[in-house]
């Protein structure tokens, strides 16, 4: 019996899916928790050559409500020459000083939600064009 979860689990491990070596990992929203637990993990990971941080206020500034913010970080980032491997966008706004999460349908606000939409969807999904500059050789 323990033959057989061995073998199964020596084949799970051989199956995992590794990054071709050499590449380059990007995670945006870096300064937060969930995104600054990534970049330390990927930072000890052999696959990549390169791991960048993306934050509004880092090296390589980059703010989802600014598109312009976001087509400069990926011109940058083509620069570190290493190609696109992943990127792991950690960014998410849930309530600030003026706007809590909503309990109830009355509670609802209109620009709570478009406050909500551009930073949760709108913001991200205007990150993955970005990634044909980032990545010279589009692999
Ligand atoms: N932590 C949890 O247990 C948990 C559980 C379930 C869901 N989530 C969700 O997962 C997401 C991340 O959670 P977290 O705990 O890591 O949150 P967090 O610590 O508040 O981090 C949020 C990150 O989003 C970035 N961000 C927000 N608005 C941005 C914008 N307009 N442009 C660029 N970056 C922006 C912030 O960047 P700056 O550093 O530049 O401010 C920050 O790095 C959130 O949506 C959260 O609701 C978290």
């Amino acid at each position: 019996m323990n033959t057989e979860i061995e073998r199964e689990t020596s084949l799970a491990n051989q199956s995992q899916d590794r990054f071709p070596p050499g590449g380059l990992a990007i995670v945006v929203g870096a300064k937060g928790a969930i995104g600054h637990a990534f970049l330390s993990l990927l930072g000890n990971d052999d696959d990549f050559a390169e791991v960048a941080g993306l934050s509004r206020y880092g090296e390589y500034p980059l703010d989802l409500d600014d598109e312009a913010t976001i087509a400069r970080a990926a011109v940058r980032l083509s620069a570190v020459g290493a190609p696109l491997r992943l990127v792991l966008d950690a960014t998410g706004f849930l309530h600030d000083d003026d706007f809590m999460p909503e309990k109830t349908w009355s509670s609802l606000d209109p620009a709570h939600l478009t406050r909500s939409f551009a930073a949760n969807a709108i913001g991200p999904a205007m990150v993955a064009p970005a990634r044909g500059e980032t990545s010279p050789h589009h692999n």
